[in-house]
């Protein structure tokens, strides 16, 4: 597994950290924002408590000064309860303002403020105020009178109205910022929703694209490989470990398809070979032995004629016929008139020496390449002597056809069919001579249905 780098596995890490990052990173806004809310949720409900201690704290200086008033106009001292509980109740209303307030100084100021001004009310204007009357209501009424109740409260109210002022204002700035987090964790939501969506679509496609698409390309190609076709290759562009597997595949097909080559030229050189001895004896036999022997034949005739009785004629005769069988022995090793005339002549002579009759059906323009037309011939040879041996056939047809690229050709009986190739037999020498020229025999010989031989033959050598 050679340059794999930026491979698949590594690619596979890279995506799926963006993917975790982009998702993490929603979360982490989405989180900060909620926690943001819940803060300002709780703030916003310290607010509302503040607002209603304020409220209360000022509802009982109000009954303060009610009762206190009551009390000094009418000398009645039910009026003396509700203003003797107000000042029980205001310290305790302070301090409780006080810790609603603790963290934030300004407020915190203005509450002691407050607390302050109420003391100073209660000290210096309204107990000694209400111990006059006890003692002495009409100077009390005098006193009460006059502007200083009016302009202590007044002060004090106004302190409220600012205290409150300043809550509500703190209150609605939280209230904006809420609505800020609001949308912020809608955004986020949003973000990470859609971005994982796209990221996870991407991813598929990818995985898709670089993995699925080439490995279905390449069962595809598995499939014509294991069907004979060693041509296709792969792209090799896919990414990391499919480019290498893409690369292998192709060396795989490369160094097959160069063996069946190899062994095919092997296969057509020992046929060659074989064919190229077998024309020399018949070369050898028809220069040599054969000649003598006409000649011999021929003194034979001379002499016959000066010895009467016969004899010599009798030895004649036998040695013309002994020529004879020497002549069929040699067409059989090797054709002459194949390679003298081609194969339309050596077919016509074939077609008139078989036992079982032939019907000839010859479409052949030119003389095919040597290999080619001798590989017919046998063929045909074959078909015709299987015939006669085993078909019990009563006419078998031979149809030749050749254009420029290939030679097909069909021999086909009526006899009783069942033919199937044994090793070292004619029919196994047929589909060696056949396929060592890039061609295909086929057999089809149901029985009781006669026999069909088959044959393509490409004109040009592989
Ligand atoms: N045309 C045919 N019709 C019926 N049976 C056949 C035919 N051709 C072949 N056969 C059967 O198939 C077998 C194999 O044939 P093949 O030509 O390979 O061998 P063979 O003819 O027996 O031997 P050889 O061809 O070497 O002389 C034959 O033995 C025969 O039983
Ligand atoms: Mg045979």
């Amino acid at each position: 597994l050679r340059d794999v780098r930026g491979g698949l596995t590594q690619r596979l890490v890279v995506a799926s950290a963006v993917l975790a990052v982009v998702v993490a990173a929603a979360f982490a806004v989405l989180l900060s924002s909620v926690s943001q809310l819940r803060d300002l949720q709780e703030q916003a409900r310290q607010s509302g408590d503040v607002l209603v201690g304020a409220n209360h704290l000022e509802k009982l200086v109000v009954d303060l000064e009610a009762g206190q008033r009551g009390y000094i106009i009418t000398g009645q001292d039910e009026f003396l309860q509700p203003w003797q509980a107000a000042r029980d109740a205001i310290p305790g209303q302070i301090r409780q303002l006080e810790g609603l307030v603790a963290n934030n100084a300004a407020q915190s100021a203005a509450v002691r403020q407050i607390g302050q001004t109420i003391t100073a009310y209660l000290d210096d204007y309204s107990i000694p105020l209400v111990n006059t009357a006890r003692t002495n209501p009409p100077a009390a009424r005098t006193a009460e009178a006059t502007a200083e109740g009016k302009t202590r409260l007044d002060a004090l109210h106004g302190e409220f109205d600012r205290f409150v002022a300043t809550e509500t204002a703190k209150s609605e700035e939280r209230q904006a910022s809420a609505t800020n987090a609001d949308r912020q964790a809608e955004a986020a939501a949003t973000f990470g929703l859609a971005g994982s969506i796209v990221l996870v679509l991407a991813f598929a496609a990818y995985l898709t694209l670089a993995i699925a698409r080439p490995v279905r390309r390449a069962a595809v190609m598995a499939g014509r490989i294991a069907g004979g076709d060693l041509a296709v290759r792969l792209p090799e562009r896919g990414p990391g470990e499919v480019g290498v597997l893409q690369r292998s595949f192709n060396t795989m097909a490369s160094s097959m398809q160069q063996s069946r080559d190899e062994l095919a030229a092997s296969r057509a050189r020992i046929v060659a070979a074989g064919d190229q001895a077998r024309r020399h004896i018949e070369r050898d036999l028809h220069d040599g032995i054969q000649q003598r022997l006409v000649s011999l034949v021929l003194d034979l005739r001379a002499i016959e004629a000066e010895v009467p009785d016969g004899s010599v004629g009798q030895v004649a005769e036998g040695l013309a016929a002994a020529l004879d069988e020497l002549r069929e022995l040699s067409r059989g090793i090797h054709p002459a008139i194949l390679s003298e005339g081609g194969l339309v002549p050596a077919l016509k002579a074939l077609a008139r020496r078989s036992a079982v009759p032939v019907e000839l059906d010859l479409d052949v323009s030119s003389r095919p390449p040597e290999p080619v037309e001798v590989a017919a011939y046998y063929v045909v040879s074959e078909a015709l002597a299987n015939a006669a041996k085993h078909a019990e056939a009563t006419v078998v047809g031979v149809t030749v056809h050749s254009d420029s690229e290939r030679l097909t050709l069909r021999v086909h009986d009526d006899g009783v069919g069942g033919a199937t190739p044994t090793p070292g037999s004619g029919l196994i020498g047929l589909e060696d001579r056949v396929e060592a020229l890039g061609g295909t025999l086929t057999i089809t010989s149901p029985p009781g249905e006669g026999t069909v031989l088959a044959v393509d033959l490409p004109l040009a050598a592989r």
